[in-house]
């Protein structure tokens, strides 16, 4: 029998097997059903979802939209409340009706901007099965068209200014939505990522090194710019600018306006882990989901008061960001005017240019940070480097496999953890290891065979979403190669895991489809209900997820719960 095997484990259901199914399984003993999909009316005025032409810009304006990815379950007045964001698109689903899946006219754009953003919902269970309220007065969407408040250092500086708001206090929109953080005063935090793929420039456009350091270029994917001018550079050079942020938003006040967090940095955040010090002080990781990129630490200047008034403790704060040194310890570095010779409004606009003065250390794409709950120790999924050496973006450091990135090529990834000093989230230096090593040891018998505590039954490649349960189990999902051949064989499409910190121990907890990745995490208040987001099935069009058939695939959330309605995390 296998340690793995033995009665002691936390972890208490049997490994599902790796495999190419076109539906998600789960454990004997657990099931699945769909809660929300793209497309879906959340009010209903709204037109039923159309699988040939993906709907309009009015009828995506009132539905979920595609691509969840990152959520949050809040509860209010016996309410339940899910903000969920949409972080990208699926053209060739979402524009069926056009030939190359593309946006071909102004309603195309106004409904591929309404396809992003959040969606919020409230959700309840009716005949045992979670769906949407449709018509609450809570059901919002939040899009590339929203308006929002910036607010921080980069508030009204001169890069943020554009001829809509040439104050540089209001941004329209966020997009790219890809993790997410949650508050203990009641408010979502979304995450802009790969905020730079939308904006549009001729060959006669000079693009700045600040532009290309962030992936801006002259190309973008979304056409946008075909019906507004905001992602045209020729005529506002400075959109860009007003994106790669951290949002806040109240989804328990329909009416609030989203506050863009300049504060937490701009580059492509994925999400904000957020955790309140011994000290008082609020702590938000954030890692930069980009080959040769950082991890930073966000610590409040001001203190977080039980029952006090903590609305506005992202506005003000230090931006760290990490240094790994190979005796397995480190340092937060802080990025400040004294440090960066930068101004505050500087550092939060070019905050990967302030981070490559300090010296810190590049890292194989930081996705998630989950925080232990009972410990002080947080996790960092670093995704995989396949392409060490080769600078994603001009400007850019060096990029050796050092430290928690000890694999010159790097295919499978790695979640590397970290002990501050003192025990004390906001101290300057602490202490790190590897939780695991990703690796195939049925191909490999060298460091791609990956950790002690991957073998060929749990293994699996670019660990993603990550984030702790109650009982300090961490939950891991993947956002990886799914080909199931050469590196990759006997790994299957992507997946969900849970890791046991203590004992290092990890099981294979749930298969999705074809082609999607597996993200975002969320429990019910009595935590008999998990929801996970099922993004992307049939990105390269071989799935009919959820629906079978030859329907369209469409992301959705879905619940996962035990058939004995016992707690699940
Ligand atoms: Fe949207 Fe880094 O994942
Ligand atoms: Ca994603
Ligand atoms: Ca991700
Ligand atoms: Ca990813």
């Amino acid at each position: 029998l296998a340690a793995a095997e033995t009665a002691e484990s936390r972890l208490a259901f049997s490994m599902v097997k790796a495999n190419t199914l076109d539906t998600i399984t789960v454990p004997e003993g657990y099931k699945w059903e769909v809660v929300a999909s793209w497309g879906d009316p959340l009010f209903s005025n709204a037109p039923a979802f159309d699988p040939m032409t993906g709907g309009t810009g009015a009828s995506q304006e009132l539905a979920f939209g595609d691509h969840n990815d990152g959520m949050a379950f809040f509860v209010k007045d016996g309410k339940q409340i899910m903000a969920i964001n949409n972080e990208y698109t699926n053209e060739k689903t979402l524009h069926a009706n056009r030939a190359d899946g593309m946006p071909i006219n102004a309603d195309d754009v106004r409904k591929n901007k309404a396809a992003h953003g959040v969606s919020i919902i409230e959700v309840d269970q009716r005949g045992g099965k979670w769906g949407i309220v449709q018509d609450s007065p809570y059901n919002r969407r939040i899009t590339a068209d929203t308006e929002m408040d910036i607010t921080g250092p980069a508030r009204g500086h001169k890069w943020m200014q554009t001829s809509e708001d040439p104050k540089g206090v209001v941004a329209k929109g966020t997009w790219n939505n890809c993790g997410n953080g949650q508050t203990p005063w009641g408010t979502y935090l979304t995450c802009e990522e790969n905020f730079n793929g939308y904006f549009t420039a001729s060959k006669d456009f000079k693009m700045p090194d600040d532009y290309k350091r962030y992936g801006v270029s002259n190309e973008g994917r979304y056409n946008w710019a075909l019906s507004d001018d905001r992602f045209n550079l020729d005529k506002e050079p400075n959109e860009p600018n007003r994106f790669g942020y951290i949002v806040e938003i109240d989804p328990l006040d329909p009416t609030s306006r989203p506050k863009k967090r300049t504060a937490l940095g701009r580059f492509k955040h994925e999400n904000a882990e957020l955790t309140i010090a011994a000290n008082g002080h609020v702590v938000v990781y954030l890692g930069d989901d980009e080959r040769g990129e950082f991890l930073y630490r966000f610590v409040s200047k001001h203190k977080y008061l039980a029952g006090g008034n903590n609305r506005d403790l992202l506005e003000e704060g230090t931006l760290y960001v990490a240094k790994f040194h190979d005796n397995n310890r480190g340092e937060w570095l802080a990025l400040t005017p004294k440090t960066t010779g930068m101004t505050e409004a500087e550092i939060a606009i070019h905050t990967r240019m302030a981070a490559s003065k300090v010296g810190a250390t590049t890292m194989d794409r930081p996705e998630w940070v989950a925080s232990h709950p009972h410990k002080v120790e947080a996790y960092c999924a670093l995704t995989n480097n396949s392409n060490r050496g080769v600078k994603p973006n001009a400007g850019g450091d060096e990029t050796p496999a050092v430290g928690p990135n000890p694999r010159v090529k790097n295919n499978f990834g790695q979640i590397v953890r970290w002990m501050p000093m003192n025990e004390d989230h906001t101290s300057a230096e602490f202490k790190w290891d590897l939780f695991v090593l990703a690796g195939n040891p049925a191909v490999y018998t060298d460091a791609n065979a990956g950790s002690k505590n991957i073998n060929q039954d749990n293994m699996f490649n670019s660990p993603d979403g990550l984030k702790f349960d109650s009982k300090g189990l961490l939950w891991i999902q993947t956002d990886g190669n799914y080909s199931n051949e050469k590196d990759f064989q006997g790994q299957g499409n992507n997946q969900m895991l849970v890791g046991d910190p203590e004992t290092g121990e990890i099981r294979r907890f749930l298969v999705g489809p074809k082609e999607c990745e597996i993200t975002g995490l969320a429990w019910n208040a009595s935590k008999t209900t998990m929801f996970i987001s099922v993004q992307h099935p049939g990105e390269d069009g071989n799935s009919h997820w959820p629906n079978g058939g030859q329907s369209v695939p469409r992301s959705s959330v879905v619940a996962i719960s035990r058939e004995d309605g016992a707690v699940i995390g």
